[in-house]
């Protein structure tokens, strides 16, 4: 059973607990190598903990994403794919990364057997594919990532940050400029 949480305004059972710093910024990705690269600076900027939340309708790039993020983890293997009928693959990297992907459930419940707590708590990195299905499941502090279909190519990438490392990394990502900013708010 996962613990009880409380709401987003002031969760003790979040790794951020009293924590409540936000922040927000919106990039424009012009190819596949953009998303592959920012996963690939998340991945290295990552010390364990992480819950990245990625949320988007089919071929939005959230894979392209957590294979870039596998890169910058050190992770061996080099054929990522959503792990859609087992709902959770781990890979060992520089950090364990827990790639799971909700696309198959139907109710949030339908994630009780997969004790994801144990993960979550633990030094890895979460990538969470359809998250939108669990968002409750989720401590609210985590890195929230919107893909958008912007065009064949184009994709607009919505980050949304709740908790002091990943307002950290939007400030970062901000000041690398390596990523065209459309708009941004702290
Ligand atoms: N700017 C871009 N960013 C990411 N992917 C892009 C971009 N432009 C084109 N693509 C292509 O879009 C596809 C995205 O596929 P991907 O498997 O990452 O989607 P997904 O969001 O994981 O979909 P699903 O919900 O089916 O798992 C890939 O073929 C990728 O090369
Ligand atoms: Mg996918």
């Amino acid at each position: 059973m996962l613990r009880p949480r409380l709401g987003e305004e002031g969760s003790m059972a979040s790794p951020a607990a009293g924590d409540q710093t936000e922040a927000r910024l919106l990039l424009w990705s012009d190819r596949t190598e953009s998303t592959l690269a920012l996963g690939e600076w998340i991945g290295k900027e990552a010390v364990g903990g992480e819950v990245l939340a990625l949320i988007g309708p089919l071929g939005a790039g959230k894979t392209r994403f957590v294979q870039g993020l596998a890169k910058g983890l050190e992770v061996a293997e080099r054929y990522i794919t959503s792990p859609t009928f087992i709902l959770l693959q781990s890979y060992e990297g520089r950090l364990p990364l827990y790639h799971i992907d909700l696309y198959r459930i139907e109710k949030e419940t339908e994630m009780e057997p997969l004790g994801l707590e144990e993960f979550l708590e633990g030094n890895g990195v979460t990538a969470v594919e359809w998250a939108d299905k669990g968002l409750n499941t989720l401590p609210p502090a985590r890195l929230t990532i919107t893909f958008r279909y912007a065009g064949e190519e184009q994709r607009e990438l919505h980050l949304r940050a709740a908790g002091a490392p990943y307002t950290e990394w939007l400030r970062k990502i901000r000041e690398s400029g390596r990523w065209k900013i459309l708009d941004e708010k702290n």
